[in-house]
């Protein structure tokens, strides 16, 4: 009997301009496009081994090691038969001596190094781990071991993307490293709804990311259903839509190809100000922030305002996902400034923290290959 069994890992991205609200909520087809980095550290991955038997009697998936329920139809289902399905075509049909490894049931295992549905993107790096492990269990990802022999791997990493984005949108992203757009698209099929990456990290080596965990609990409600009803409900997202993000997905794109930190980090700012604006005028409103969210805001503003007044330029961008976790954005050379600011107002110790949250600061590297 031969084992078929791969690896793989996947780190978070964080995005500077947010993808909130779907417009085909099965395919799972965004109301904006949105633009991320993938942040390079360790301490923010997901690592997924899928192991693929024919003597399985059904597919099967533990993550973090509790066994999740794997819902017909639902968003895993729908990956794993794009993936079949792409196995099928793609070597099986072609090669008559493949392993029918479609056909056969799958055990997957994922593990986050960090808190899962805590608004740190674990869905993100989850289905792109996903993804990656299965592709390349299945040799949709992998090139011959003979140089020699002409040959493109069946699937690059942007047709894995629109895989990946059915699971969660947001891990289509993760696909990619550095900084990476993920097109909107206005096909009704999807198909040209995927990532792009804008630049590799290498383009932008000082940039660096600081997470500030906040509070690593489970939020009180997820991406899905929150964005589904703001679709529902307000009328600043669709404000937002038409008006707002596709003249800032051009100014972004600009500012990262530019390595210009000043308005990259405006529009991180503004962008992150307005999906928490969007999330309270939904209703019922969601509130993803709490107090050291807003006290982390006001001092990243403060910190700026000193810094312009002094040199004309920003130093810092603070952006917030779905819940009340931060990621700050700065160059390498304000790092340290950075942390002790921030260790000031909120020393690492849980008795002293503010509401008895935890907080503690992981220091980023730059953007690496996912
Ligand atoms: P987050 O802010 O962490 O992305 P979401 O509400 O978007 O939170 O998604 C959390 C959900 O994503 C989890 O409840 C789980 O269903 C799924 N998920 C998280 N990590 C993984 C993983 N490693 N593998 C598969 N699914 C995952
Ligand atoms: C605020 O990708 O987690 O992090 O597609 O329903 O799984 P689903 O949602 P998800 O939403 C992410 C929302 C966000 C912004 C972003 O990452 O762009
Ligand atoms: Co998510």
């Amino acid at each position: 009997m031969s084992l078929y069994q791969t690896t793989a890992s996947a780190p978070v991205n964080i995005a500077c301009i947010k993808y909130w609200g779907k417009r085909d909520t099965t395919l799972i087809l965004p109301t904006n496009s949105s633009l991320s980095v993938t942040l390079s550290q360790d301490n923010l991955r997901s690592t997924t081994t899928s192991r693929s038997d024919s003597s399985f009697t059904k597919t099967r998936l533990w993550l973090n090691g509790v066994e999740e329920e794997i819902k017909p139809n639902g968003r895993l289902d729908r990956c794993l038969a794009e993936l079949r399905k792409m196995r099928k075509e793609n070597v099986e049909d072609k090669n008559p001596n493949a392993p029918k490894l479609n056909t056969w049931n799958l055990h997957i295992a994922s593990y986050n190094n960090f808190p899962t549905a805590a608004g740190l993107a674990s869905s993100a790096s989850g289905f792109a781990a996903l993804t990656a492990s299965v592709a390349a269990l299945y040799g949709l990802n992998s090139f011959p071991s003979s140089p020699s022999t002409s040959y493109s791997p069946p699937a690059t990493a942007s047709q894995l993307s629109l895989i990946a984005r059915q699971g969660s949108g947001s891990a289509c992203r993760s696909l990619f490293g550095g900084f990476v757009a993920w097109e909107m698209g206005n096909n009704p099929d999807g198909k040209d709804s995927l990532a792009v990456q804008v630049a590799p990290e290498s383009h932008w080596p000082s940039l660096h990311a600081l997470i500030c965990v906040v509070n690593s609990g489970k939020k009180g409600t997820s991406s899905t259903a929150g964005m589904q009803n703001t679709v529902l409900t307000s009328s600043l997202l669709q404000h937002r839509i038409k008006d707002v993000v596709p003249s800032r997905m051009s100014a972004i794109t600009q500012a990262i190809l530019s390595k210009d930190f000043d308005s990259f980090a405006k529009i991180t700012m503004q962008d992150s100000n307005q999906f928490h604006a969007v999330a309270l005028d939904t209703f019922p409103p969601i509130f993803y922030m709490n107090d050291v969210s807003r006290a982390i805001i006001a001092i990243i503003t403060e910190l700026n305002r000193v810094s312009v007044e002094e040199t004309g330029h920003l130093v810092a961008a603070y952006t917030f996902d779905a819940g009340p976790n931060a990621v700050i954005y700065t160059e390498a050379e304000h790092i340290k400034t950075i942390i002790q600011l921030l260790l000031n107002y909120f020393p690492i110790d849980f008795a002293a923290a503010p509401f008895h949250d935890s907080f503690a600061l992981f220091e980023g590297g730059h953007p690496k290959a996912a």
